[in-house]
């Protein structure tokens, strides 16, 4: 029993941990980060998570290679994420922060299309699949 109960408090507790960084996460958006971690893991069975971290340096550098008008995501995207963005032409673009606008990041399809245009206008490229998780979970967290 003694054996069982801290068997149950290990798990418990890390569960806690991992819930940490997905705390305000919508089922949608757990499902989609979801499908990232098990692309990363097939890809790669020695892989040990994304970094919100290093997703946070990738959208706040100044990449060269892509648009000269756009080299860094807050170009577009600002750098309070809970405030709206602007498109070069004027556009509004809705809060990337999932706490003010709880339809970010639901649908991979509508996900993976902005992150191939913006990576290209960007960075000249398209994002790895490291770099897109990064992202994902530093955006996810706010
Ligand atoms: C030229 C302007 C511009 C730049 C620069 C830009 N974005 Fe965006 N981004 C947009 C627009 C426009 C949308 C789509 C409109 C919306 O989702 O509100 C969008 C949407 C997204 C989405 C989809 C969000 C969702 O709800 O599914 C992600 C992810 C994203 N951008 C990431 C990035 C990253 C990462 C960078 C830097 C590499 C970047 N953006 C740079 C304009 C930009």
């Amino acid at each position: 029993m003694k054996r069982h109960l801290s068997l149950v408090l290990t798990f418990a507790a890390a569960l806690s941990a991992s819930a940490t960084a997905l705390a305000a996460m919508t089922p949608a958006q757990q499902a989609l980060y979801n499908q990232y971690t098990a692309e990363a893991k097939a890809a790669d069975p020695a892989f040990a998570g994304f970094s919100a971290g290093r997703g946070k340096a990738f959208f706040l550098d100044r990449h060269t290679g892509g648009k000269p008008d756009t080299p860094v995501c807050t170009e577009c995207h600002t750098t309070d994420l809970t405030k709206m963005g602007k498109t070069r032409a004027g556009k509004d673009i809705e809060p990337m922060a999932p706490s003010v606008n709880p339809k970010r990041y639901t649908d991979k399809a509508e996900v993976e299309k902005w992150f191939k245009r913006n990576c290209n206008d960007v960075t000249g490229r398209e994002c790895t699949l490291t770099e897109k998780g990064d992202v994902l979970t530093y955006l996810l967290g706010l």
